[in-house]
């Protein structure tokens, strides 16, 4: 394979890590001042992992990315780029993605984070297939990954009881396009909208002072948005792979609030049977909910090999976008 062939990136392994610690929305009525029956009907979620104290979001990271590879068949040695989307970074610098790739043994190669949220293992998918296709690299690591729990104002009850932490991971491998068989990522739709980023942020960080921050959110700004913004970007997604909505075996969306996923499916004429649901379990874990929820359809046989899936998310920036890939 020369570095000017037209390439696909196929996906070809999948995992993922949740800290053993589950906190249940009665363990925290005990924590916060509400209930379990609020915070299931407005959001669906009834428990979230927590991660221990030296847990850190490459630890976590690390874990989904050796399985991942594991699942691929393949060796650290094998891995040419490394692209972690997170938002809760073990350090200012360096990237979490080179702190990963010394956990597990990878060599010398490409590595770098992504910040986009909770979109952010979106753009990573992204960034990781146009490398390829540029022929930067032959196998890429894209993982998503976080410790919002370490950011989480635990006064605030309108925010603290969304989230959660873990991580997932995908390989990708460039093949020739010849040989791809219609399979590999299929089209991407990257959205950004700065001016609304007061309505979800972390009022904190290296150049502004203040320490590290606290997650603040206007909740109901950002749920008006949601629908309309996804489902653009879904279609769009579609459009440029020249698929119909309707085709999509398995919609993989970020796992915020199980009302928006509804209220998605509702708009697109989407069967509720093909959208896969973990906020249930999992919260909101940012950049890791999308290949959290990738891998849980992998594990339990709903996605299969050739079927057609479609990741999306929305989060702070405002960001938002989706991915297509026939696995
Ligand atoms: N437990 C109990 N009561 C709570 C509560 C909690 N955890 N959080 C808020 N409330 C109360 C409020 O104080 C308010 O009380 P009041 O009517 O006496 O003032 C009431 O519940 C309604 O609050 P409101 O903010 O209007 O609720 P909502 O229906 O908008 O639901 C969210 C709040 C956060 C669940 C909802 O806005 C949402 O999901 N937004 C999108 C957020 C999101 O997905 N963000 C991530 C994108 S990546």
């Amino acid at each position: 394979m020369t570095d000017t062939q037209a390439v696909r990136s196929m996906l070809v392994g999948i995992g993922a890590y949740l800290p053993a610690n589950v906190v249940s929305n009665t363990r925290l009525e005990a924590m916060v001042d509400t209930t379990d029956a609020w915070i299931r009907e407005r959001t669906g979620i009834t428990q979230r992992a927590i991660a221990a104290p030296l847990e850190t979001t490459a630890s976590l990271g690390a874990e989904a990315g050796r399985r991942a590879l594991a699942d691929a068949g393949m060796a650290p040695e094998d891995v040419e780029l490394i692209v972690c989307a997170t938002a809760t970074p073990d350090q200012t610098f360096p990237a979490t993605a080179a702190l990963i790739q010394a956990r597990l043994g990878i060599p010398v190669c490409i590595a770098f984070d992504v910040q986009a949220v909770c979109t952010g293992f979106v753009y990573a998918m992204a960034v990781a297939d146009s490398m390829m296709k540029a022929g930067q690299a032959r196998t890429a690591l894209v993982i998503g990954a976080e410790t919002f729990s370490r950011i989480l104002d635990w006064s605030d009850r309108t925010t603290c009881v969304l989230f959660g932490d873990g991580a997932g991971a995908a390989v990708l491998r460039a093949v020739p396009e010849s040989e791809a068989g219609g399979r590999g990522v299929l089209a991407h739709a990257l959205r950004a909208d700065g001016r609304q980023a007061g309505i979800l942020h972390v009022r904190g960080g290296p150049s502004s002072g203040g320490g590290t921050g606290k997650l603040a959110m206007q909740g109901q700004a950002v749920f008006k948005q949601a629908v309309t913004n996804i489902s653009e970007a879904i279609e769009a997604a579609c459009a440029r792979a020249g698929i119909a909505v309707a085709d999509v075996d398995w919609f993989v969306p970020h796992q915020a609030n199980r009302r928006i996923l509804d209220g998605v499916a509702r708009r697109l004429a989407i069967p509720e049977d093909k959208v896969v649901v973990t906020v249930d379990r999992h919260g909101n874990t940012s950049a890791a909910s999308v290949p959290l929820a990738f891998a849980a359809a992998r594990a339990d046989g709903r996605i299969k090999p050739g079927d057609l899936v479609l990741l999306e998310a929305m989060g702070g920036g405002l960001t938002w976008g989706a991915t297509l890939v026939r696995v």
